[in-house]
């Protein structure tokens, strides 16, 4: 494990000076790897951003898994399962980057399961109908591609390069929601309607993703000085809107906000306020999933626990197989 600034000072060594190095690194678009110094900030900050990340990884199965037993047909059951393994996979990522900055992977569930640690308000909504897969992939996917294809270029050399595998993967979902909902659009009336319900659902939530305005969200200065994050959340949030509305146009629905146009001075589109106070709501445990969200990784967590003790007793098992051959070994060569 790295040493922290605390630990660095301890043993003498001149944090003034690895201070200065740390903040050169960052001035020259350089990477900052787990063995380097970092300020206790900086370590705690990346920890709780990834951490946040590899649990909104982790929920975000559930709304969309629910749906893999009643999948239409045999492709989009397949497509479905891959898609929410890919999920799980960044989650474990994550988890792993975390650990590189001495996290502790069990610690961090606990955090979770016990409400400590955050994750994504949008995974708190319910999917009631196949067309919110559909719109997940479209808008979550996507908005997740506007949050992370930054973060490929962030100051932490692990979270960086697990984005680039993540964002690739991101892209194929994002395409194969937008695929479901066109094949949608082309059939009856009834599931045209289903898309649109579903739209005018996950539409605000999904703004909401990338956090609060600009005004209200203080911690974000300190982030992008320290260039993890390289864009503000009105600015990730504008540029998810610019994408999307045209995308929409051509899906054939309508996003449920009359106060969006083009606007053709600031070559964006301007669009309406979302509900803040739904946002804190659904953040502080009280939107309409939470409790059913966290309760469900609690009990998975649970009945996993045999794997878990199974794991660990295997790899002791190994190990001391290991020894016993090396000893043998040992005692055969000096016989010899
Ligand atoms: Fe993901
Ligand atoms: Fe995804």
């Amino acid at each position: 494990m790295t040493s922290t600034g605390t630990e660095a000072s301890a043993a003498g060594w001149d944090e003034a000076r690895l201070s200065e190095q740390f903040d050169a690194t960052i001035a020259k678009d350089q990477r900052i790897e787990p063995r380097d110094w970092m300020p206790d900030g900086y370590r705690r900050t990346l920890i709780r951003q990834i951490a946040q990340h590899a649990h909104s990884e982790i929920i975000g199965m559930q709304p969309e898994g629910d749906w893999i037993t009643r999948a239409p047909s045999l492709r989009r059951k397949a497509i479905l399962f891959a898609k929410v393994q890919d999920e799980a996979g960044h989650g474990l990522y994550l988890y792993s980057a975390a650990e590189t900055l001495g996290a502790d992977r069990a610690e961090l569930t606990d955090a979770l399961i016990e409400g400590r640690q955050k994750y994504s308000s949008i995974f708190n909504y319910p999917t009631p109908t196949f067309a919110d897969v559909g719109v997940i992939g479209w808008f979550v996917d996507g908005a997740a591609i506007c949050n992370q294809v930054p973060l490929c270029r962030c100051s932490y050399g692990p979270y960086a390069r697990a984005m680039v595998r993540v964002c690739k993967e991101e892209s194929f979902h994002q395409r194969q929601g937008y695929e479901l909902l066109l094949t949608m659009m082309r059939g009856t009336d009834g599931q045209r309607a289903m898309v649109q319900d579903a739209v005018d659902r996950w539409w605000w939530p999904s703004l909401m993703m990338f956090g609060p305005p600009d005004d209200d969200s203080p911690n974000s200065a300190r982030s992008m000085a320290w260039k993890i994050k390289r864009h503000s959340n009105d600015e990730l949030r504008q540029r998810f809107v610019d994408m999307t509305v045209p995308q929409a146009e051509k899906l054939g629905v309508t996003l449920p906000d009359p106060e969006l146009s083009w606007n053709e001075e600031r070559g964006h589109h301007d669009f309406g306020t979302p509900d803040w106070s739904e946002l804190q709501r659904v953040i502080s445990g009280d939107g309409p999933r939470n409790v059913e969200r966290v309760s469900r990784r609690r009990a998975a967590h649970e009945e996993g626990a045999w794997v878990r003790e199974a794991a660990t007793a295997h790899a002791a098992k190994q190990a001391a197989r290991t020894q016993e051959t090396a000893r043998t070994q040992k005692t055969e060569g000096a016989a010899a």
